[in-house]
């Protein structure tokens, strides 16, 4: 990754005291909750309780360990910790568990492991990884991703953001020795290669395989457009992800493939630098989605650490920045007013869940720059 320009580094420093002073207020008048969006009044709600299952709860966790190491204070490891023992609810509810098990305890109970070496913390990690590792299909070799509802058979799905949740696996053999984790990982992420990576560097969302035979039999649009579109979210798991699974094994061929895609989403991205919730949506259609540019911009800079000095990870950081600075300029909320930071986010492209906050484009957000500014803690 090359140096940073002194500009460069005043605008990290001041972001950061902006992140700083904002989630100060918004931490302390949210306490006891786990974040997902906010309502009209730009408060945010709470997914604890009957909603602990909910796959995005383990942001909020990660978000207050990132503030915790950014200015040391006690509030955010406390609220960190309790999202984390409330998480044990889900733990415990077989039918909440999927392969977004990464998402869940990535955050909470790796990261507080990793910092206090907190035995409670590695069980409630391992069992995560274990469930997850149970969703190997051997004949397909891939992870499934969901579990059925709506009488929707989902014994053969897989979905291109499972390469985030992949870091579990690898941790879980980094602390075991035991090398099964690993191969379910590495398994799942060659199939990940060649199932969702198009010719063109572009990712599918969704891959859907016979879970008898691993046929593939299908390839929706999932949260994107349609068939053949190039969903902007997934696109940032998939950069963000091969990366991680080559930083796991060093395997180059991974590096090789979030280069592909990096590649093929920086051809996308507009000149405005805001990000469309497809790279393939109409072209008068101007729904958005700023997770999937802060997405992109924290897995463009873990693709430049990733490179080295070489100097094409110039272009990806590059990038990263200007996404940011992007966001920081046109899309966040600073004022203590909204608890929220990033708006114009999306869940998908046909629900109703658009021009809304969504907790892991702040999480990510806060996480890009905290890595440009070298503290960030490494929880993916
Ligand atoms: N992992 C689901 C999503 O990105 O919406």
């Amino acid at each position: 990754m090359r140096k940073l320009t002194e500009n460069e580094k005043k605008w990290i420093d001041t972001t950061l005291k902006k992140i700083s002073g904002k989630m100060e207020e918004v931490t302390k008048r949210n306490l006891d909750k786990i974040p997902y969006t906010t309502d009209k009044y730009g408060r945010f709600d709470d997914k604890s309780g009957k909603d602990i299952c909910w796959w995005t709860n383990g942001f909020w966790g990660g978000e207050m360990w990132q503030l915790y190491k950014l200015t040391g204070n006690e509030m955010y490891k406390k609220e960190a910790i309790k999202v984390e023992d409330k998480l044990d609810e889900n733990l415990m509810n077989i039918d909440g568990l999927d392969h977004d098990n990464g998402f869940k305890w990535l955050p909470t109970s790796v990261c507080r492991y990793k910092l206090f070496n907190n035995k409670e913390s590695y069980n409630r990690a391992m069992l995560a990884a274990t469930n997850m590792a149970g969703r190997f299909n051997i004949v397909g070799r891939f992870i499934r991703a969901w579990n059925n509802w709506d009488d929707v058979d989902r014994r053969g799905f897989a979905i291109i953001d499972c390469m985030m949740n992949l870091p579990l696996l690898y941790w879980a053999s980094e602390e075991t020795t035991d090398p099964r984790f690993e191969m379910i990982a590495r398994a799942h992420a060659d199939t990940a290669m060649k199932a969702f990576v198009r010719e063109d560097g572009s990712v599918n969302h969704i891959i859907i395989f016979d879970p008898e035979t691993g046929e593939i039999v299908g390839k929706p649009g999932g949260q994107g457009y349609g068939e053949g579109s190039s969903w902007t979210r997934g696109q940032s798991w998939g950069i963000y992800g091969f990366t991680l699974s080559f930083k796991y094994t060093g395997d180059q061929k991974y590096l090789d493939t979030a280069k592909e895609i990096a590649d093929y989403v920086i051809s996308e991205i507009p000149d405005s630098h805001l990000i469309p919730i497809d790279y393939r949506q109409p072209k008068d259609v101007e729904l958005e989605d700023s997770t999937a540019a802060a997405i992109t911009a924290s897995g463009l800079i873990e693709l430049s650490m990733a490179i080295g000095d070489e100097a094409l990870s110039d272009k990806y950081l590059d990038t990263a920045i200007s996404l940011l600075k992007t966001l920081d300029e046109k899309r966040i909320s600073w004022g203590d007013d909204a608890d929220n930071l990033l708006n114009n986010c999306a869940v998908d492209y046909h629900g109703d869940g658009h021009n809304m906050s969504i907790i892991y484009g702040d999480y990510y957000f806060i996480e890009a720059m905290m890595k440009l500014a070298g503290i960030a803690l490494e929880i993916f």
